[in-house]
């Protein structure tokens, strides 16, 4: 079912500052600063040869990467994001095993304009995890 990790999220308090980390200490290519207020963040796009990782900055009154940001105040990894072929195939797969889908269960547009579901932490070891349909 997976395909191919697409991104690895991480929140960060201070998007120009983890940008300078990873443009400047890692020699990564970056992106410009994006802000999405549909999602409640601002993104920076790290591009690496096998995948990216997102730097994700809060945006907005109900970010939801606020709450996770008052636990963890330095940042930290947020979600990883796997490729699947058939969002609605696996989503039905994911909950014939108990698995629980996040908010209404419906895929949502994600920041790449490609259909994205969301799996409660509590289900994956501990970690948020998104699926994208490529
Ligand atoms: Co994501």
């Amino acid at each position: 079912m997976l395909g191919r990790v697409n991104h690895i999220a991480i929140a960060v308090p201070d998007l120009t500052a983890a940008t300078a980390i990873y443009r400047d200490t890692l020699g990564a290519r970056v992106s410009q600063a994006q802000a999405l207020p549909e999602h409640g963040v601002t993104v920076v796009f790290v591009e690496l040869p096998n995948t990216k990782v997102e730097l994700l900055e809060p945006l907005g009154e109900n970010s939801p990467i606020a709450a996770f940001l008052v636990k963890s105040p330095l940042g930290g990894m947020h979600h990883i994001c796997y490729e699947v072929d058939d969002i609605i195939a696996a989503r039905e797969r994911l909950k014939a095993g108990g698995a629980r889908v996040l908010g209404d269960g419906e895929p949502r547009i994600g920041a790449h304009g490609k259909p994205v579901l969301f799996l409660h932490p509590k289900d994956f070891n501990g970690t948020l995890v998104e699926l994208e349909q490529v």
